[in-house]
Parts: C-alpha cells; sequence; structure tokens
C-alpha cells in the first residue's frame, strides 16, 4: 500500500500518548510497539552544525589557501626553521677543515693547554692519551673523524667527550692545533697506538 510509505512528518505528524503524554510518530505501529518522536537534544544539533562548519573551513583552509599549519612537511620545515634561529650553533652545517689562520692556531692552542694537555702532553707528546706528532692513529687522522673523537669522546678508555664543553667552532681551532703538532717532536713521546695512516694535509 503505497499509503504507508508517505512521509508522515509532513502532514499532521505525531500523536500524544494517552497515558504518558509522550509524542509518539503518528502511524508507526509494529508488533504493538510504539515509537516515541523524540527530538534530537539542541546541544546535540549545535553540536552537529558546528562540526560541518569547523570541515568546511578546514577545507577551504587546506585547499584554498594551503594553511602552513595544516600541511605536515610545511610546519616541519617551519619548525626546524625556529629551532635553527632558537638554537644557532646546533643545526649549522660544520666544515670538516683545518683551519690555518695564526689567529685560529693560538685559540687552539690556548683550548689545548686548558683541555687536552693533561692527557696528551702540553706538547702534544702523549700521556695518558695518544702522541699526536706521530704517524699513528686509533681513530683515523681526517679532521671529520678528529672531531668525532672530540666531540663524543671515548668513554671506555679515558678519552672526554667535549661536546658540551667546548663550541664546534673552539673543537675545530683545537683540531687544527692538535693536526700542526703533527711532525714536531716532543720532549717525552709514547709509543705509536694505532695504524700508521698517511697523512692527508
Ligand atoms: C682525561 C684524559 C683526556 C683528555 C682531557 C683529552 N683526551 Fe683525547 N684521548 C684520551 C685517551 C685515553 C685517548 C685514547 C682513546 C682510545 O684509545 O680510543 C684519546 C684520544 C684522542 C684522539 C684520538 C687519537 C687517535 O689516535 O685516534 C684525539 C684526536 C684526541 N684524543 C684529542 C683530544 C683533544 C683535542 C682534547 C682536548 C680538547 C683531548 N683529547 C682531551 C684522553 C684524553
Amino acid at each position: 500500500m503505497a499509503e504507508e510509505y508517505k512521509d508522515f512528518r509532513k502532514e499532521q505528524d505525531y500523536e500524544i500518548d494517552t497515558l504518558t503524554n509522550d509524542r509518539l510518530i503518528k502511524d508507526h505501529v509494529y508488533d504493538g510497539i510504539r515509537e516515541l518522536d523524540n527530538d534530537l537534544p539542541p546541544w546535540w544539533k549545535w553540536l552537529f552544525y558546528v562540526t560541518l562548519v569547523f570541515g568546511v573551513i578546514y577545507l577551504i583552509r587546506l585547499y584554498g589557501f594551503q594553511a602552513p599549519d595544516l600541511i605536515q612537511d610545511v610546519e616541519y620545515a617551519n619548525e626546524m626553521k625556529q629551532a635553527e634561529q632558537e638554537n644557532p650553533t646546533k643545526n649549522t652545517e660544520i666544515k670538516y677543515e683545518r683551519l690555518t689562520d695564526a689567529a685560529s692556531l693560538a685559540e687552539g692552542k690556548k683550548l689545548f693547554a686548558t683541555h687536552c694537555a693533561v692527557c696528551h702532553g702540553p706538547d702534544g707528546g702523549g700521556l695518558i692519551g695518544p702522541n699526536f706528532t706521530d704517524d699513528y692513529w686509533i681513530h683515523g687522522n681526517t679532521v671529520e673523524a678528529i672531531f668525532g673523537v672530540v666531540s663524543n669522546g671515548v668513554l671506555e678508555k679515558g678519552m672526554t667527550p667535549f661536546k658540551d664543553v667546548i663550541s664546534p667552532k673552539q673543537r675545530l681551532q683545537v683540531i687544527s692545533y692538535v693536526l700542526s703538532l703533527h711532525g714536531t717532536t716532543p720532549a717525552k713521546p709514547k709509543d705509536p697506538q694505532g695504524d700508521k695512516l698517511d697523512w692527508p694535509y
């Protein structure tokens, strides 16, 4: 019967239960069970409208304006930029090159006397730590390799990490000074340790 499918809400749409005064959906009975004709609570409806508005604004911002806070890659790049500005030394790339200017070497010499001489000898001849004047190296003799050793240390062998003690620039200065000691004759040279390596400088 076509009548059963008519949209009953369009006409006189509800009945009142004579016993409880509840609003019932009209002409809607299954196995003697009636269904209440409740409205959705206003807070629920408003919440729904708000999500719609939110969704539309989100779509427009994302696809229309390509908002930087909605696109992860852009957000990431911006955060990295900000971090770099707040903390310039951490993210600047280091150029692993031996410094040769007199000012850097003088600075390096001072740093060596303060931080390294106790273990490597005042002239770099070696004490607890290895001799820097010979051709033998345990961890390699490139600026990059030495920078790694000085930054991170070799804790189990007693070499201190310096990354939180002196800046990257200072590490490069002291390393350049260390390299300048190669081939000099220390007062009491320590026996060679490590492998004999070509001298790249
Ligand atoms: C507390 C003692 C100590 C101090 C301070 C110290 N070193 Fe060392 N250093 C060592 C020891 C011990 C080793 C040997 C590590 C190993 O056997 O792997 C070493 C190794 C090294 C090496 C690697 C040598 C190689 O043959 O590969 C370099 C480079 C070095 N130190 C540089 C420095 C510099 C530069 C400083 C100062 C900024 C410094 N060290 C301060 C004890 C020290």
